[in-house]
């Protein structure tokens, strides 16, 4: 069975949009964890528009040896760094643009081959496990293994987008290959509620990464015991 690993970054967007200090991902992370998360996902982004270095850091510190802690991140220079002081269980390269709302597709291995394989070689220099999020395409996944990832995470945002049995076989496909040549498995991107049942009784997916639709539905769920609460100071 696939571990759940939730990426709390839209709880730091929540506190971001008024710049406060709540909801902190940090105490999200913790109750993720109580409730059975098998997995802590953040994506400190160049521009650090949700997750902060401050999250990271603390993250770190609660975060209990059992419990897998992925830091997605773009391969570069102050990342590097970064990741070195943090050490979190996994370190997840993706591609970033500034302009996009999310990342908009996997990490494009083969043009920037012998970038990525030093960068990797850096990153495995301090001890670090590496994925990669990538494509459900052969020819960057055979790269992504020629250049020394440990790890893929194949994107299913394209089947999210669409949810039809060629899609879930290209994800199949992926897994296979991937598996055929010694790279283990992740998965992620777009999956919620209604569409993860499909991918996730696919055979040799590790850890599965879903992040917007859990913070979505907590909100809404949880909105009514936050109205509780605050009716009772008001009475009071
Ligand atoms: N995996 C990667 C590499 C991502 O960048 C993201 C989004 O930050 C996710 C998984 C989670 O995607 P979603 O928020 O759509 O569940």
């Amino acid at each position: 069975m696939p571990k759940l690993c939730i990426n709390i970054d839209h709880i730091a967007t929540v506190r971001e949009a008024r710049k406060t200090i709540e909801p902190d991902p940090v105490i999200g992370a913790k109750i993720a964890i109580d409730s059975g998360a098998e997995g802590i996902t953040v994506h400190l982004r160049e521009d650090r528009r949700h997750i902060k270095d401050r999250d990271v850091f603390l993250i770190k510190q609660i975060i209990p040896e059992n419990i897998l802690f992925t830091l997605e991140m773009a391969a570069t220079d102050e990342m590097l760094d970064i990741s070195n002081k943090v050490k979190p269980g996994l370190i997840t390269l993706v591609p970033e643009k500034r302009q996009e709302l999310t990342t908009e597709g996997g990490l494009n291995v083969i043009s920037q081959r012998d970038y990525l394989k030093k960068y990797l070689v850096g990153l495995h220099k301090n001890g670090l496990t590496v994925s990669i999020f990538i494509n459900a395409d052969k020819e960057q996944i055979k790269t992504a293994k020629e250049i020394g990832s440990d790890f893929i995470e194949i994107h299913t945002g394209p089947y999210a987008e669409n949810p039809c049995e060629a899609e879930i076989k290209k994800v199949k496909e992926a897994i296979d290959y991937g598996k055929s040549i010694g790279l283990k498995i992740n998965a992620g991107h777009g999956l919620n509620y209604t569409n993860t049942e499909a991918i996730a009784k696919l055979n040799g997916i590790e850890q599965l990464h879903i992040g917007h639709s859990i913070i979505s539905k907590s909100v809404l769920f949880g909105l009514k015991e936050a109205i509780l609460e605050m009716k009772k100071i008001i009475r009071h």
